[in-house]
């Protein structure tokens, strides 16, 4: 693809792999000019890795290649089929997992006692049930398929080119961490130079804000020319940096690649000395290269997923938080007598909001409700009137005292029972 950045008239060329940055004028009438170059050095490693095996492939004996050709069609065959299977079984897995974790955390939440509704917002609530499920199954479906799948690959990629040759490996294994971890530091000052480009364009926008809101000011001290200056000097500013963060990103770009790249010629020149000296065959370097690329890549893309993998991880965390809190009010009874005749009785109950601990709603309240009779509660609006009805509702337990009905704890019954006996109180 070939896109423009405006913003500094670059262009960036990139392929599947690899991002190059060409600095030039955006309207130079040469700009494409460089682009075939910047893709020779992709296409050159394949193409003398098939040269190779046009050579090999011209010394072997038809038969062995014609079994070679077979066994090559068979495995990639078995392969996709069985990666579709795999494909499959992952994705409805993952599917019938997102709507079980869902209805889970649904669940849970419904089974917390009423203080813990009051006491978190409903908002937070929601975004457990809704986008921290989806946050924690997207990155399960996609990263850690992702980073089992590449890890798998890396391991088997290595055990296969441990096989073909241990020094070769080992060499390769010595290298990899260079090429990774110094366009992981070049990156990083790369990331800081943008940080640092965005905030000074933030600090020329204000300016521009503020000349605009004290526009009387500046006229009034005829200081337009001033302003513009100013304006101009936090431009050049930004510009400045922006010129370093393209430097910046063009040797965090070329690092990589030139490291990459400096690594398959090493392979090609100590495997070129050991097929000479006779401890490699020349098949095996041209297969032990195919295989160190696409180990490459597997590190690359592990080293890329982590971080996204540690993310859902602190996700999931929040979304197991609400499935296994236990509600903070004891767990109901299985009591559901027929012969129920609703007398309770509220004996010296002190309580208090969990929300508000320190102070006392009801303070060693006694009352007594007989069955068929009407009880009237009076008293002045947040006397606590609504709280001994949420009370004997059991929506909450009073810190001090008991709530009885026919002489038994309330929190002795069955919760369904309380609640539907509950309606006719
Ligand atoms: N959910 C709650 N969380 C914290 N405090 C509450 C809550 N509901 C009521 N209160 C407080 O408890 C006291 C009693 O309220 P309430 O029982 O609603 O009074 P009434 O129904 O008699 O007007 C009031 O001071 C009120 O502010
Ligand atoms: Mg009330």
């Amino acid at each position: 693809c070939l896109a423009k950045s405006s913003m500094n008239g670059f262009y960036l060329v990139s392929s599947s792999s690899v991002l190059f940055t060409c600095p030039l004028p955006a309207k130079h009438p040469g700009v494409l000019r460089p682009l075939p170059l910047c893709l020779v050095g992709e296409m050159a490693i394949p193409y003398y890795t098939g040269r190779v095996t046009d050579w090999i492939v011209t010394e072997a004996r038809t038969p062995a290649f014609q079994k070679a050709l077979w066994m090559m069609t068979v495995f990639t065959v078995g392969s996709a089929v069985t990666e579709f299977v795999c494909d499959y079984l992952y994705n409805t897995t993952m599917n019938r997992f997102h709507t079980r974790l869902q209805s889970t955390v649904f669940a849970s939440i419904l089974r917390q006692e009423i203080g813990f509704f009051r006491a978190s917002r409903t908002g937070d609530i929601t975004s457990r049930v809704t986008s921290d499920t989806d946050a924690m199954s997207e990155a399960l479906n996609h990263d850690l398929s992702l980073l089992m799948w590449y890890l798998m690959r890396g391991v088997f990629l290595y055990g296969m080119m441990l096989w073909l040759s241990v020094p070769l490996a080992l060499f390769a294994t010595v290298a990899l961490p260079f090429i990774f971890l110094v366009p992981k530091l070049t990156g990083k000052f790369y990331q800081n130079l943008a940080q640092e480009v965005q905030e000074s364009l933030a600090k020329a926008n204000e300016v521009a804000v503020e000349n605009f809101e004290a526009i009387l000011t500046v006229r009034s001290f005829a200081n337009e020319g001033g302003a513009a200056r100013s304006y101009e000097e936090k431009l050049q500013e930004t510009y400045k940096l922006s010129e370093k963060e393209a430097v910046a990103y063009a040797v965090n770009m070329w690092t990589s690649t030139l490291l990459g790249l400096a690594l398959k010629v090493g392979i090609l020149y100590y495997g070129g000395r050991l097929v000479t000296l006779g401890q490699v065959s020349s098949g095996a370097l041209v297969t032990f290269l195919l295989y160190e690329m696409q180990f490459s890549t597997a590190v690359k893309v592990l080293l890329r997923i982590y971080p996204s993998v540690q993310k859902a991880i602190g996700s999931s965390e929040k979304v197991f938080e609400y499935i296994d809190r236990m509600p903070k009010i004891s767990p109901s009874g299985t009591l559901a007598p027929q012969d129920l005749k609703g007398h309770m009785v509220l004996k010296d109950v002190s309580f208090s909001y969990p929300d508000r601990d320190n102070s006392l709603v009801l303070k060693g309240v006694s009352l007594e409700l007989h069955p068929g009779k009407v009880t009237a509660l009076v008293g002045p609006s947040g006397s606590g009137k609504s709280t001994i009805v949420a009370l004997l509702e059991r929506f909450y337990e009073p810190q001090k005292g008991q709530v009885l009905l026919d002489s038994r704890n309330l929190q002795e019954y069955g919760h369904h029972f309380l609640h539907q006996k509950g309606k006719g109180l």
